[in-house]
């Protein structure tokens, strides 16, 4: 019996950490002991909610405006004993998160193998996104099996000198769960979305919580939005607004009370995967959002200067706007206005998945532990 143990924190993680799990439950010769640092509580516990996923562990460290160093050293201290005691063949991680770093160097430590789900996504520059670029590279360093989602990040793992037989293209584990998610006849849960009108209105979802756009970044994305709404009476905004203290502050005091903004908390996956699937175009500084709204058909524009995930951009479903608040402005009201320009970037593409990605790393791990002798497919997407 092979014993795995997948260690997750926040809400992305969870999301994309979902099928793969439910996934692993299913083998005979394997014993998953999932583990969760709860980097995230609320938003994570909407993912278990949703997926039924229910942790062996709960470190619950989630802390008010909690810090890099603080996540850091508590999950490094809380895993030290359970990994002592569980004593893992595998420990899973997934992405660029805090939690994703440091229960990868807490495996390293007791000399547990890592296999890094979504790993090789790169932008090269240390400070963005911060701190995950980094988080995404020390995770790689320490990893012993690295799932690469495209062939785009493969390539970056074989440049960093990763070799051949310890990386697959797997496809993201996000279109998994966004497959099992979105329904043609889907009821939301929360009751206002049941009331948005998606025939005579354009709805556009806001996404935003990257540290790099902290103060003034965010604040010239939420003017910007205060100046769209206005010039526009057929747009309505959705912002599920992130829980982080600082994101709070900034969007309730620009947008609080701003006719046709609906400002609201967090919703679960399912509200937000359909929502997605209905709007007009999303906007966002958020990762899985470029991977989830290309496969949707849906515009997105990215309020970053760089981009892991440059699949979709290339594609032309994504777009770079940056934090200036009359680019964003210009770009959305070209997609607004120009309906050309919006059938361009509303084609469905998807070169992050093919919804077989939890599939892949499965039979990945089988192979690595000898359960079987064959290798597997890889994802064979290329842009
Ligand atoms: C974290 C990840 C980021 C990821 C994002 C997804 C790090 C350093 N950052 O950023 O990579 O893109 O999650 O959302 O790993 N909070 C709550 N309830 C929650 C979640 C957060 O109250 O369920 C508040 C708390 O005050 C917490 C703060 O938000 O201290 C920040 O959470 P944290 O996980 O440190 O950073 P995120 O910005 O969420
Ligand atoms: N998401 C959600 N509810 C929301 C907003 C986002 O379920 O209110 C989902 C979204 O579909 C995506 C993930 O959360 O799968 C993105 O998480 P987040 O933006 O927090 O992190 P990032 O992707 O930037 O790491």
């Amino acid at each position: 019996m092979i014993k795995i143990m997948p260690i997750f924190g926040t809400r992305p993680e969870a999301i994309k950490m979902a099928p793969l799990v439910k996934r692993l439950q299913t083998e005979r010769q394997i014993r998953t002991v999932t583990t969760v640092t709860a980097q995230h509580r609320e938003m994570l516990d909407q993912v278990l909610n949703l997926f039924q996923l229910k942790p062996v562990y709960d470190l619950d460290i989630m802390e008010p405006a909690q810090t890099l160093t603080q996540i850091t050293t508590v999950v490094l201290q809380r895993l030290e004993a359970l990994i002592t005691r569980e004593k893992p063949d595998l420990v899973l991680v997934q992405g660029d998160t805090t939690t994703a770093f440091a229960a990868s160097l807490a495996a390293f430590y007791h000399k547990i193998p890592v296999g890094h789900v979504e790993a090789g996504l790169r932008t090269d520059d240390k400070y963005a996104p911060f701190p995950e670029e980094m988080n995404r590279k020390l995770t790689g360093c320490i990893a012993d099996l690295h799932f690469a989602p495209t062939l785009t990040a493969k390539k970056a793992l074989r440049k960093e000198g990763v070799p051949e037989d310890r990386i697959m293209v797997t496809g993201n584990t996000v279109i998994d769960a966004l497959l099992q998610t979105v329904k043609p006849t889907y009821t939301f849960a929360e009751p206002s979305l049941n009331h948005l009108d998606f025939l005579r209105r354009k709805i556009i979802i806001v996404t935003t919580h990257r540290r790099e756009n902290f103060g003034k970044p965010m604040e010239n994305i939420f003017q910007a939005l205060t100046t769209i709404v206005k010039e526009f009476p057929d747009v309505e905004v959705v912002l599920p607004v992130h829980l982080n203290p600082q994101v709070r502050a900034a969007a309730h005091r620009i947008l609080g009370g701003q006719e046709r903004v609906h400002l609201i908390a967090p919703l679960a996956y399912g509200d937000f995967a359909n929502l997605m699937a209905r709007c007009y175009l999303v906007l966002t500084d958020s990762g899985g959002l470029q991977e989830e709204a290309p496969a949707l058909g849906r515009p997105v524009l990215v309020l970053r200067e760089t981009t892991e995930r440059p699949e979709a951009v290339v594609a032309g479903t994504v777009k770079m706007v940056g934090t200036d608040g009359d680019r964003i402005f210009q770009a959305v009201a070209t997609l607004l206005r120009n309906v050309e320009e919006y059938s361009r970037m509303a084609n469905a593409v998807n070169p992050y998945g093919d919804g077989k990605a939890a599939e892949r790393i499965v039979q990945a791990i089988r192979y690595f532990f000898k359960l079987t002798t064959q290798p597997g497919e890889e994802y064979g997407s290329e842009l």
